[in-house]
């Protein structure tokens, strides 16, 4: 399962995001919030990372006005990665090398096109394990 968050600055790029879950029968769950009323993204990344620390959802993304603010907070609870990009790139290579858990993205930075793309990269890329496993743990254990 994969948990979804989001604050106002975000909304609209969730939503376009969630049309491409339902077109593939990804499943997820989705924190809020619910429309474009200004709220504090605080309280949605919590609310992803808890999914995620809980082990509720295997992967998290969450939405802000510039993906920022979400990655600062997911960030802070021990055994979530989040990450912000907005290139394939660094998606591809944050679940090789990185085991990454969040991905974060800017409403006001992308559109849906580049955005799904992501998505879908960071949905379908696996952990290579193997050196980076060892890295990972040793990131984990930092708090
Ligand atoms: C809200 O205006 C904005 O600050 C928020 O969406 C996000 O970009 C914070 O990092």
């Amino acid at each position: 399962m994969i948990a979804l968050g989001c604050d106002h600055g975000g909304w609209e790029l969730k939503e376009a995001v969630k049309k491409y879950l339902d077109e593939k029968g990804i499943q997820y769950e989705d924190f809020g919030c619910f429309n474009t009323e200004s709220v504090d993204y605080p309280v949605y990344g919590k609310k992803v990372a808890e999914a995620i620390v809980e082990k509720k959802a295997e992967k998290g993304l969450l939405f802000c006005g510039t993906g920022l603010g979400m990655m600062l907070c997911a960030n802070k609870y021990p055994g979530v990665r989040a990450i912000c990009a907005s290139d394939i790139f660094s998606v591809e290579f944050s679940r090789m090398h990185n085991n990454a858990n969040v991905l974060t993205l800017g409403g006001r930075v992308m559109g849906p096109g580049l955005a799904i793309k992501l998505v879908d990269t960071f949905i379908h890329t696996e952990f290579e394990g193997g050196r980076h496993a060892k890295r990972v743990e040793m990131y984990d254990k930092i708090i």
